[in-house]
């Protein structure tokens, strides 16, 4: 790929932002960047130690003695080290996530964790999905895109996930999870998802992921003139 490509993606947990960029960063041979696995990286890193998530003080405390890395393997699958130890499976607990929503609305966090996601933007061609991606961290992305589906259709995407994964959760406590998260992160003062003006919305609540998929990559075609 000659082109440096840009696309901020971002939108609602559970809205088949991971799972659609991951797909659509192989399809057109850009790095994948997932920002919500760094956000619970601080996660894990505070529910470990036993520090309440919550505190903005004494999660600004332990920043400074994080080391976080992405780590790309040769198929572009994007691992998550903490302290030199892979955490990409810790990080995806669903008390994490929870975490993980809890330290993004700390300032202290946005700004530690800001250069990391921009240096990977000026360095590669990337596809970077988040909460912030379009309106804070790249406000000058050739593509932004607000993906989102009804909160019942993320529930039971989410649901069906978990299963797969062998973690059993009623329907009505994984919706529970995905509202409070929505409500969280669209209410904090700091950085809220929003949808950005300039963003294209792709709302996949009627369709599937094959579908939404070639809806994406027509976006991204469209935009960046590339061939089918
Ligand atoms: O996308 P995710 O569910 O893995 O993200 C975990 C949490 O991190 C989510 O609740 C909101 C937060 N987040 C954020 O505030 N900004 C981002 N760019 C990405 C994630």
């Amino acid at each position: 790929m000659d082109k440096h490509l840009v696309i901020a993606i971002d939108g609602p947990s559970g809205a088949g932002k991971s799972s659609l960029a991951r797909r659509a960063a192989a399809r057109f041979g850009i790095i994948y960047v997932d920002t919500g696995a760094i956000y619970r990286c601080v996660g894990l890193a505070a529910w470990r130690l036993g520090i309440d998530t919550k505190d903005a003080e004494a999660v600004a405390a332990l920043l400074p003695s994080l080391d976080i890395r992405m780590v790309y393997s040769e198929a572009g699958e994007q691992r998550m080290y903490l302290g030199g130890e892979d955490v990409s499976s810790d990080i995806r607990l669903p008390e994490i996530s929870i975490c993980a929503s809890n330290v993004s609305a700390h300032a202290a966090v946005r700004a530690f964790l800001l250069e990391m996601q921009r240096k990977m933007a000026r360095e590669h061609s990337v596809i970077m999905d988040g909460r912030d991606i379009g309106t804070v961290v790249l406000p000058d992305a050739e593509l932004k895109i607000y993906l989102t589906a009804s909160a019942e259709a993320r529930a039971q995407r989410r649901m069906l996930e978990l299963q797969a994964k062998g973690i059993d959760s009623p329907f009505e406590e994984v919706l529970r999870d995905i509202e409070l998260r929505d409500w969280q992160d669209s209410h904090r003062a700091e950085a809220p998802l929003r949808r950005a003006d300039d963003a294209v919305l792709l709302d996949t609540t009627d369709y599937d992921f094959d579908e939404s998929f070639a809806l994406l990559c027509g976006i991204i075609r469209e935009r960046f003139g590339l061939a089918e």
